[in-house]
């Protein structure tokens, strides 16, 4: 899924403007890119997630939780960064939470977070660690979750296959992405809005040149709701439920690790 080796940028980012390699020059470990910008950006990332989503954010990870959380289950986060939907799968019910993230920044911001959430201390964790190498063992959490993250991945079937080899049979997956609109009259403003608000407002508050002009270029490049289902499906999982969210800017789904794997 490296935007400068799938598609040529005019195919799905004729909107943006904005030339892949410009931001991911080909030299550049697509991952190290990921790591280094969200490290950079982490102090400011959750007013510019306010500002963006008008404070939305939170209730879609809200939304996830109660999706995916049945009382006492042990959850991981996969990319959890600031912790907000960490926070939020406790307060749905899990026994605990583990999170786990590449940028060490956003899990200092993370453990300031559930300083200030008493009831939560006890049960959370938040350490450094990939999505395609989980720091867990084989069947050992009864829910994967993630927010905002699969677009980043390089590696996505590996990271799929590794929420695979740590859930229990029967656990289950919640994912939130950013999608595409393609279609419907709401189309051009969703366009509007990531090509060009959401990078200037990124640029402003965070300082950092690139970071909010890689997310809508990430997102062009990513899956449809239907090819994540269509992911998910041949990794293994029964897909169970597909919500849009947010005027369909916002992907929500669901999956079960069947107890016995379909091929
Ligand atoms: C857009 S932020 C989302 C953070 C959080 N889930 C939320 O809901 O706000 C993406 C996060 O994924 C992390 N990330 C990106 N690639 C990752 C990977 N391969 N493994 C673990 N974390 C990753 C980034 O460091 C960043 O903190």
């Amino acid at each position: 899924m490296d935007p400068s080796s799938t598609e040529p940028a005019t195919d799905r980012s004729e909107d943006s403007k904005v030339d892949p390699k410009a931001i991911y020059p080909s030299e550049v470990d697509r991952a190290t890119y990921v790591r280094n910008m969200f490290g950079a950006i982490a102090g400011r990332y959750d007013l510019i997630n306010t500002i963006m989503t008008a404070g939305r954010h939170y209730a879609w990870r809200r939304f996830a939780a109660n999706e995916l959380v049945r009382s006492n289950d042990m959850i991981v986060d996969v990319g959890c960064g600031t912790g907000d939907l960490s926070i939020a799968c406790l307060k749905a019910g899990a026994h605990s939470v583990l999170g786990v993230d590449v940028a060490a920044p956003m899990l200092v911001v993370a453990r300031r977070k559930v300083t200030r959430v008493p009831a939560v201390t006890q049960t959370i964790n938040f350490v450094g660690g990939d999505a395609t190498a989980l720091p867990l063992s084989d069947q050992s959490v009864d829910g994967w979750c993630s927010a905002f993250v699969v677009r980043n991945i390089p590696d996505l079937d590996v990271a799929i296959a590794e929420a695979w080899r740590v859930l229990k049979p029967g656990g289950r997956l919640a994912n939130l992405e950013i999608t595409r609109v393609e279609r419907g009259p709401l189309r051009w403003l969703a366009r509007f809005h990531f090509t060009k608000v959401v990078p200037l407002i990124g640029r402003l508050i965070s300082g950092h040149a690139s970071a909010y002009q890689y997310l809508p270029i990430s997102v062009d490049h990513f899956d449809s709701a239907e090819k994540f289902t269509e992911r998910l499906t041949r990794a293994g999982f029964a897909v169970t439920e597909v919500r849009s969210l947010m005027f369909g800017t916002i992907a929500m789904h669901v999956a079960e690790k069947p107890h016995v794997k379909v091929v």
